[in-house]
């Protein structure tokens, strides 16, 4: 180690140390189990937005909204009276992790890992975040739990509830020009950082390995829980399904693909924005997804189709999940009471994620024994001004439009926009990442070539036990006390 590094990691534990900060291994996000029992029990007192470090433990699915402790993952199964088919769908819930999004997870899984190695000093260096919204959101959360600065890098389009968070939590915001695809403006802003500000520390989650392996060690195991709680005996996991932005919720799939042989990988994007499907661009309305290049972090090989989703369709279902109008079809259409009411669980990207899921179900012509994962990666609570942006765009939502949409857009989902990925379809994608990372970002052809290999992936995903292991040592270095002995935690900021 340089002394630089044994430096920044001196820092780093000295700033643990007088913030009480205990860091959760991804042992423990993956199965809060393996929680100390001291730090458990503070759980349910502490506000799942407060920026408190004990709300790192809260990086994980198991956040039980009733109690404020850990319960089973949060999932919800979506019934064939939704989704026209007989496929079991089920999604993970995002919205009870701290910020309300998932992405939260992807931000710990890139930042800790420097944190803990001496790469990121947090006395010195500022954390950047560049993102089209959830990612940047749940970086400066993360930074402010750890003790760092931060500046999160955005598209100016992006909705008003994502920068009116950001500013709540002091952030240092760059908007960038353009909306959800515009990402080359966002690297671009990064350049002129690093030019500029020799003290940042660009996060950038479309080419950072622990936004997959955080994916790969917590949302993989957390969906094979669902498939487990919910699975008969005949049950077969057949598919994992991910809306892609960084690609860092697709790394599940390879975790899934490990644990259940024959489970595929569906990656989905917008209609107006079809990277894979088409090589195509263009502007959409799916907050979250959809960049108009490849991420360096998608492992293309293990992706078998891929689907485009009307943007239009994800608006019209949104305003049925979440206007009194939508919601009594819904309930007339014999859709249970208490499903109606967790609709709003679903935000824009994660409707495009069931209709991904349903055009699966459909091509794969799967039965009542076969599940469908996917991820509910954030809910209705971020795009409430995109509902009252509608309706003063388009009128009052009625029944008649509900009934319209439903139909058109729900039951009537096909599999048009899909293809199931032949070998040179994958290379062909694989080979798209040339473009931006080694034409535009400074990666090397050699490094793109790596990225083919099956073997790369695997001793990839061989890192996490000693993510894992680096974590204890620095936990007990700074608080010299046995490893995941949470006393550190016990006293909070
Ligand atoms: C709302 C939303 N949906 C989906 C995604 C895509 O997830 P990933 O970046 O893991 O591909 C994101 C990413 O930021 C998001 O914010």
């Amino acid at each position: 180690m340089s002394d630089e590094t044994k430096n920044a990691r001196d820092h780093a534990m000295e700033r643990c140390r007088e913030r009480r900060i205990t860091i959760p291994t991804i042992a423990q996000l993956r199965n809060p189990s393996a929680i100390p029992t001291a730090i458990q029990t503070r759980m349910p007192a502490l506000d799942m937005q407060d920026p408190n470090p004990l709300n790192l433990f809260r990086i994980g699915w198991h956040n039980d909204p009733t109690t404020g402790g850990f319960g089973p993952v949060n999932a919800l199964e979506i019934p064939s009276e939704l989704s026209g088919v007989p496929a079991r769908i089920v999604g993970l819930v995002g919205r009870y992790f701290p910020t309300g999004a998932h992405k939260v997870g992807a931000a710990f899984g890139c930042l800790v890992p420097r944190l803990v190695s001496g790469q990121f000093d947090p006395t010195r260096h500022k954390a950047v975040w560049p993102s089209t919204g959830n990612y940047c959101r749940g970086g400066v959360f993360d930074s402010a739990l750890l003790g760092c600065k931060s500046l999160a890098i955005l598209p100016e389009g992006m909705s008003r509830e994502r920068f009116d968070w950001l500013r709540s939590m002091g952030a240092e915001i760059i908007a960038t020009p353009g909306s959800e695809s515009n990402v080359k403006e966002i690297f671009d802003a990064c350049w002129e950082i690093r030019k500029t500000q020799p003290d940042a520390v660009i996060f950038n989650q479309f080419e950072e390995f622990g936004n997959y392996l955080w994916h790969f060690g917590v949302t993989g195991p957390a969906a094979e829980e669902a498939f487990r709680a919910l699975a008969g005996p005949r049950s077969r996991l057949a598919a994992w399904v991910g809306a892609t932005g960084s690609a860092g919720t697709l790394a599940a799939g390879d975790y899934l693909k490990g644990a259940s042989s024959g489970c595929t990988i569906t990656a989905a994007e917008a209609l107006q924005c079809p990277t894979l499907l088409a090589c195509g661009f263009g502007a959409h309305r799916i907050e979250g997804i959809g960049d108009k290049h490849v991420p360096w972090i998608h492992n293309v090989r293990a992706t078998d189709l891929v689907t485009a989703i009307d943007d239009e369709a994800t608006m019209r279902l949104f305003r049925v999940f979440n206007e009194p109008a939508g919601r009594e079809a819904l309930l007339r259409r014999g859709v249970p009471y208490d499903l109606v009411g967790r609709l709003p669980l679903l935000g824009i990207s994660s409707i495009c994620n069931l209709l991904a899921a349903i055009k699966t179900a459909r091509h794969f012509e799967l039965d009542a024994a076969d599940f469908v994962l996917t991820c509910f990666t954030d809910s209705a609570a971020l795009y409430q001004t995109r509902l009252a942006e509608l309706t003063a765009e388009r009128g009052e939502y009625t029944d008649r439009q509900a009934e319209a949409d439903i139909e058109r857009f729900l039951l009537g989902a096909t599999t048009d926009h899909l293809r199931e990925l032949t070998y040179p379809d994958r290379k062909a994608i694989h080979n798209l990442k040339y473009f931006t990372w080694v034409e535009q970002q400074g990666r090397t052809v050699d490094e793109l070539g790596a990225l083919w290999s099956t073997a790369f992936w695997t001793d990839l995903q061989g890192q996490l036990p000693s993510w894992d292991e680096a974590i204890e040592a620095f936990n007990e270095e700074a608080g010299g006390r046995g490893p995941g002995s949470g006393v550190q935690a016990e006293a909070g900021p």
